[in-house]
């Protein structure tokens, strides 16, 4: 295996000190990189607006070492910029958690930001019910506490096209950048049209004879930094490999075992791991081809000019990836293809599209006035990059471009851990539906990451096994601290994986003669005899005492569907009871369907079994969910 190093972090280079420059600072909380991106973008422009400001781009995290920090540096700031994903369950980023939770907390002093002008961009899916609640709270919370707001807080929606929300966005807040950071005796740019440069990074291309073996170093267990995170993944080996469906199931459910034995990697019961994948060779093949380049194209990537100054408008870009690499391994690890292409990545493509009505097609596209054709033909069809770059042959772009403009970087995938480490203490365990379907365009959708895992090839067949750079990214979806505390888990599909491990690490308990509370588990699929994973191990569970009753929702096998939450309604008092006396509810898998029906029943059972009336039953549930006694991991 040729080396596959950590992604790098990208260096955000700071303005010095005192020039008479108007600052403004950029913030991001990102989780994808979209964020990010999106304020490094605003930023780039903003810059070449605004010649009597500088703008400085800043990671949450990086802004503050503790609370106290984020006070006395916040205070300062006179005009910033937040750029906000919201995910999960109304959750901010993991690099902005730290920010929000101090945020939020009661302060002495409610005059904190008023010297501070800002506005704020969210990130978020309209799909999910807490649609943008991160960016809406901090917008709140700053005018509460004397900021003055620029513009409304921007709503992003993922659902649909999040580009152009950010568009609308800025055309809003430009007019009042224009009235804070432009001199009266500027008029020049007030009205001039702004068109992006395309990023681009410089590209040397390396002759395959010339090069040594510096290439085929391998990689080594431990990372060489002192902390595993999303920046600095650690390599594991896939253990095991299992098919969890039927052999006549007509999908497909892996259970996948990583070996974290000597990789410093540690984890708890309920945290989440991150893995980064690699993109099939059917389709590194084909983008190859597209480019009109061979797979072993042997290359290196950089941001800067050969004499080490910056490349011209690329200030905020770092290499993206670790160089000298074969095209094959560039496009297999660092490449997204198959989400669809943003706008910008049309434009760039239309720059090098040599066939003119190619590239007339791809402007207008990329157009305000293609808009609705971009929603339909590239969103709503799930027009992957790779599909896209097919209908429009004569666009060749040189590779500089390619991963500067047009393929964003590949993100890790992220899975709720399915073992705890009192049974597990070295592996890692994964339960992966695969991703598996055709879209409106007729093209077989294959998920990256479950494709992934479902062709590895593990330890247990051949030393030369699979393996993926991975992370752990913690939760707060945690067992009770006292073991004797009443649970409730539901479940559904591979919702049921963070409960394996709950349930091994509770049978553990048990083992070691702890007094364990009373246990449901809601568990559902589709058929008994399909995909009613880790069926056994369950009737186990039962018959240890680490589970006390296990509750079963068939959808398809009966003549009427049967979903967890028609069992939850059954066992209204049970639930009730437990809850009521201080026990815990757990929800995990899908967010859209599932949880939210769930989240409905679960205050209809309060309501009716407490005999509370509406706004009563609200605020139970919300109490509930302040003090961490119901707990939601989904997606
Ligand atoms: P279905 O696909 O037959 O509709 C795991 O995916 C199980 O969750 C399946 O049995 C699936 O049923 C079921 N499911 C689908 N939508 C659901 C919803 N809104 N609430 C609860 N279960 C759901």
């Amino acid at each position: 295996e040729p080396p596959r190093p950590p992604p790098l972090k990208l260096e955000v280079k700071e303005e010095e000190v005192d020039d008479g420059k108007k600052r403004v600072t950029v913030f991001f909380g990102t989780q994808t990189g979209t964020a990010e991106g999106f304020a490094k973008s605003l930023a780039e422009e903003a810059r070449s607006r605004y010649e009597k400001a500088s703008f400085k781009v800043v990671d949450l995290d990086d802004f503050a070492a503790d609370d106290e920090e984020y006070e006395e540096k916040l205070k300062k700031e006179t005009l910033s910029l937040f750029f906000l994903a919201t995910y999960g369950d109304g959750e901010p980023t993991d690099n902005a958690a730290r920010f929000f939770k101090w945020f939020t907390e009661e302060k002495e002093n409610n005059d904190l930001f008023k010297d501070l002008n800002f506005a704020v961009f969210g990130l978020g899916n309209k799909q999910y019910e807490h649609f943008n609640e991160v960016a809406k709270v901090v917008d709140r919370v700053l005018v509460e506490r004397g900021a003055k707001r620029l513009v409304p807080v921007g709503l992003g929606d993922d659902d649909q096209c999040i580009e152009d929300d950010f568009t609308a966005w800025k055309e809003l807040l430009w007019p009042e950048l224009d009235q804070l950071l432009r001199d009266e005796d500027d008029t020049s740019g007030a009205t001039t049209p702004y068109t992006a440069a395309i990023p681009e990074y410089r590209v040397v291309l390396i002759d395959p004879c010339e090069t040594s073996s510096h290439l085929e170093k391998s990689w080594s267990l431990a990372n060489g930094h002192s902390t595993i995170d999303l920046q600095h993944p650690v390599r594991a080996n896939v253990a095991v490999r299992k098919e969890l469906h039927a052999p006549a199931s007509d999908r497909s459910c892996i259970h996948l075992e990583f070996d974290i034995s000597g990789t410093g990697l540690s984890y708890e019961t309920g945290d989440h791991v991150g893995v980064y994948s690699e993109n099939s060779l059917e389709n590194v093949e084909a983008a190859a081809r597209l480019l009109g380049l061979s797979p072993d194209t042997l290359f290196s990537i950089h941001s800067d000019n050969d004499d080490g100054t910056p490349l011209k408008g690329g200030s905020s870009l770092a290499p993206p990836f670790p160089s000298p690499c074969t095209l094959r391994t560039a496009l297999a690890r660092y490449a997204d293809l198959l989400n669809f292409p943003k706008k910008a990545a049309l434009v760039a493509l239309a720059a090098y599209a040599s066939e003119p009505n190619e590239a007339e097609r791809l402007t207008y596209l990329a157009s305000p006035a293609g808009k609705d054709e971009y929603s339909q033909w590239v969103v709503a069809s799930q027009r992957s990059l790779l599909e896209v770059m097919s209908e429009f042959p004569s666009a060749k772009p040189p590779l500089g471009v390619l991963f500067g403009a047009i393929a964003p970087r590949l993100q890790p995938r992220y899975y709720s851990i399915s073992s705890s480490p009192r049974m597990a203490p070295t592996r890692i365990h994964v339960t992966c539906a695969l991703v598996h379907g055709p879209t409106p365009t007729g093209r077989i959708h294959q998920g990256v990451c479950s494709t992934w895992m479902k062709n590895t090839l593990p330890l247990e067949y051949s030393e030369e096994c699979s393996w993926a750079p991975i992370y752990v990214r913690q939760s707060n979806f945690k067992l009770p601290s006292d073991p004797s505390v009443p649970i409730i888990m539901i479940g559904p599909g591979t919702g049921l994986a963070p409960f394996r491990g709950f349930l091994q690490e509770r049978l553990d308990l048990k083992l070691s003669g702890t007094e364990l509370g009373t246990s449901i588990l809601f568990f559902g699929c589709r058929n008994r005899k399909m995909d009613f994973i880790y069926e056994e191990e369950l009737s186990n569970f039962v018959n240890e005492g680490a589970l006390s009753e296990l509750i079963l929702a068939f959808s398809r096998d009966g003549p009427a569907k049967e979903y967890v939450q028609h069992k939850m309604a059954d066992k209204a008092s049970d639930i009730w009871s437990i809850i009521s006396n201080g026990g815990y509810i757990y929800v995990c898998g899908d967010a859209k369907g599932m949880a939210r029906d769930v989240h409905r029943e679960l205050h209809k059972i309060v309501q009716e079994q407490g005999s509370l009336d509406s706004s009563k039953t609200e605020s139970y549930v919300k109490s509930l969910q302040m003090d961490g006694r119901y707990l939601r991991d989904v997606w």
